[in-house]
């Protein structure tokens, strides 16, 4: 929610309508409020407010951030307003109605971090060790061979960590951040000892059009801490106006090839079924942005051409496995039917035709969960967990872990453990409830696993007992 609007609802309150009306929250609630929520948010957010309310709050917990949040909405994230559906003081009886479920304090777990010390899983024990805080959106890490990691924060800063000190790079793109969109993902070049190529995706406003944007990615060298030789390498068609579904996750497999994901821009009907565009598709190029002549659709004129995958919803987390050097994805489903995905060339994975997703409204937009011609899933999630960064572990200090999926949840906090036999799922774990939301998982070049979380920003290594 922008501050300006925050502002004038806060003071339009002030002075019109005095303080806002206040409430305990043992007060018996009137059956107007209860039913209010039953019949306008329980379709969406669940009848359990405390599933509803425990979690980080996008535009703040603050009951005067909540009411602007019910009162204005957000259409690009689907929250309808209620301006002309309730007065202000009926929306300052759902938002305390909604306050009151609330157990814990988001900004409590915040400073409630695992201690660093007796963390347990099912098969190794590990601590975790703090590298930086104080971040707030870190979207993207890279290790240099000399040991700095590179951060990049959604709000368009790009970070050098150096011996525990941070330090910002200049030269990055213009972004444009808002909502989910900004400086995404890092990569480095397999070859970046040699070239010194590093590979940065970023939502890239439409130059003809600044209320438009879409995923884009350059390449870049860096001296010291300046970008130079930029190059555009990619960037998505269609511009569009939703600030949403970016996906923007970067892999090189073992021949080159760069991989770069784009998700469906919220446009679920137009774009992922329908080869003109490049939403909601995995694309393959090589590291200079030149097409490769043997891509599934190269010699179709109506299809573009980087396409090497498509149906997608939003892919966040991809990796490339470590034995096979196939390459994995995962991505979020609408409400539940979020999916980890081993993708092949030329597949349709089948978003929206199939899905173990319903709408958000709680309405069914697809009956089938199978088609001819359109990909299973490896494995999927009901309800959602909202997955975001993606690694295999890859260090035999890990132990049993060793080649399992790590993958993190932005909805409910906490990392998620995949463990694999050969291609299946056979069990899943869950680490670190309550670190916050998960962004960002990498095996670093020294073996570690390095784990970014957002609001308040961290980073943490997990070091193996
Ligand atoms: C059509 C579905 C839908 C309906 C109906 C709906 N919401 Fe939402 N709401 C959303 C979505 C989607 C978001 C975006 C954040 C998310 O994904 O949880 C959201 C966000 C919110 C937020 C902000 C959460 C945050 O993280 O800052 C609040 C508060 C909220 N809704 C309250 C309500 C209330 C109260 C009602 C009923 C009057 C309601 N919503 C009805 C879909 C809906």
């Amino acid at each position: 929610m922008k501050t300006s609007v925050f502002l004038s609802i806060l003071i339009s309150f002030l002075f019109l309508q005095g303080c806002p009306p206040t409430r305990t929250v043992n007060e018996k609630w009137t059956s107007s409020v209860t039913e209010n929520y039953e019949a306008y948010c329980a379709g969406c957010h669940g009848k359990n407010r405390e599933q509803f309310v425990n979690r980080t709050w996008l535009w703040g917990e603050s009951r005067e951030e909540v009411f602007a949040s019910i009162k204005y909405g957000d259409d690009d994230d689907g929250m309808p307003g209620y301006d002309t559906t309730f007065t202000d003081v009926e929306i300052y009886e759902l938002v305390d109605f909604v306050l009151s479920a609330q157990t814990i304090k988001m900004s409590d777990i915040g400073r409630k971090k695992p201690q660093n010390k007796g963390i347990t899983s099912d098969d190794l024990d590990f601590r975790l060790d703090t590298l930086v805080t104080g971040l707030v959106n870190p979207w993207g890490l890279e290790f240099l061979p000399n040991g700095d990691m590179l951060i990049s924060e959604l709000s368009g800063i790009l970070y050098r960590l150096s011996e525990g000190k941070l330090s910002k790079i200049k030269g990055v793109p213009a972004v444009r951040y808002r909502n989910q969109g900004g400086l995404s993902d890092l990569k480095l070049h397999p070859n970046y000892a040699e070239n010194g190529w590093l590979y940065i995706s970023f939502s890239k406003p439409n130059p003809a059009d600044a209320g438009e944007a879409t995923t884009a990615v350059i390449r870049a060298k860096l001296s010291e801490n300046q970008l130079t030789d930029i190059e555009e390498i990619f960037v998505a068609k269609p511009y569009v106006t939703t600030t949403r579904h970016y996906g923007t996750r970067m892999e090189f497999d073992r021949e080159g090839y760069l991989y770069i994901t784009v998700g469906d821009r919220g446009m679920r009907d137009e774009l992922p079924q329908s080869l003109d565009n490049h939403c909601g598709k995995i694309h393959r190029i090589y590291d200079d942005g030149r097409i490769p002549k043997d891509n599934p659709f190269a010699n179709n004129p109506e299809a573009m051409p980087s396409i090497w995958s498509y149906g997608h919803r939003n892919p966040q987390g991809m990796a490339l496995h470590p034995s096979t050097g196939d390459l994995w994805t995962h991505e979020h489903g609408p409400r539940g039917g979020d999916e980890i995905n081993r993708i092949e060339k030329g597949l349709n994975y089948g978003w929206p035709i199939i899905s173990y997703g319903i709408n958000y409204s709680g309405t069914r937009f697809t009956d089938i969960t199978e088609k001819e011609g359109m990909e299973q899933p490896v494995l999927y999630w009901v309800p959602s967990i909202a997955p975001c960064g993606m690694d295999f572990v890859r260090d035999e200090k890990y132990g049993a872990w060793q080649g399992d999926i790590l993958s993190g949840s932005l909805r409910f906090e906490y990392l998620n453990r995949c463990v694999m036999e050969g291609n299946r799922v056979v069990r899943e774990e869950k680490l670190l409830e309550g670190i916050g939301r998960v962004r960002v998982i990498k095996s670093a070049p020294d073996g570690f696993i390095y784990v970014g979380v957002e609001t308040p920003g961290a980073v943490y290594r997990i070091v193996p007992k």
